[in-house]
């Protein structure tokens, strides 16, 4: 089951894939009135540290913290209430972690969240990289069964630690969709608007198919980033997926 309500500015987040922190805040100062959230990645984070979250978030931005959390659970649940303190909207974790660490997760960012008197985060799972194929998943991996049930299971497996949701790409939505019952959020990158091009992303959908088929947050990142009139790209996609 999807979040209904999500307006389209909430749906849209904007992976600030730059590599100068003032860069990142002229982009948070320009979009954010249109601009449901602003993806702070593996880059700009270990660049400039927890820092450039405070300042987005102090000027009026809400961050989606993509820094796939994956170690022991003990170390996941300290790493998951930091992520609260620091008053991230979002953050993910690896669901290759297991069970146990991502109930971790979902426990600390719960506990913490009560502790402070601060919002819950959406935490999501991160089931198998975009970047694994089926021969990568069985000969490196020794996962054998097939890539689509692996991304099921591990999306079930989420759910049943107490996660959210997860991260899916375009054509996983509405597999996960069929399968996965319940308040389920599904959260996709690869998404470009007909008139962008697709660089290196292969397996795209526009905004409003991948709304149609199911997801609720759409990241996006260069058709934006590279436009010459950002904030007219970030009006055509709002309407791409409409209300
Ligand atoms: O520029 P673009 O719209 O392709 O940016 C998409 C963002 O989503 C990037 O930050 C990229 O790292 C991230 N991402 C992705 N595909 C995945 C997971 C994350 O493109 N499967």
């Amino acid at each position: 089951m999807r979040s209904a309500k999500l307006k389209a500015t909430d749906r849209l987040i904007l992976a600030l894939d730059v590599d100068d922190d003032r860069e990142a805040l002229g982009l948070v100062a320009e979009l954010k009135d249109a601009v449901g959230l602003f993806k702070v990645g593996h880059q700009l984070f270990t660049a400039y540290g927890p820092d450039i979250v405070r300042r987005i978030t102090a000027s009026g931005g809400r961050v989606f913290l993509d820094l796939k959390y994956h170690d022991i659970p003990n170390t996941v649940a300290k790493a998951s209430a930091e992520a609260v303190k620091l008053g991230v909207s979002i953050f993910n974790v690896h669901a290759l972690g297991g069970l146990d660490m991502m109930k971790a997760a979902a426990d600390s960012a719960k506990e913490t969240a009560e502790k402070y008197g601060l919002p819950r985060p959406v935490v999501l799972a991160v089931t198998v990289l975009t970047s694994m194929d089926q021969r990568g998943l069985q000969r490196e991996l020794k996962i054998t069964r097939p890539l689509r049930r692996e991304v099921c299971h591990l999306a079930k497996l989420a759910q049943r630690a107490g996660l959210d949701g997860v991260v899916a790409s375009p054509q996983e939505i509405k597999m996960l969709r069929r399968s996965v019952r319940g308040a389920f959020v599904v959260l996709t990158p690869g998404v470009r608007p007909a008139w962008a091009g697709k660089d290196d992303q292969k397996r795209t959908m526009t905004p409003a198919e991948a709304v149609a088929a199911g997801a609720d947050y759409l990241v996006i990142g260069r058709p934006v980033l590279k436009a010459e009139d950002r904030r007219a790209a970030v009006e055509k996609i709002l309407e791409e997926i409409g209300q």
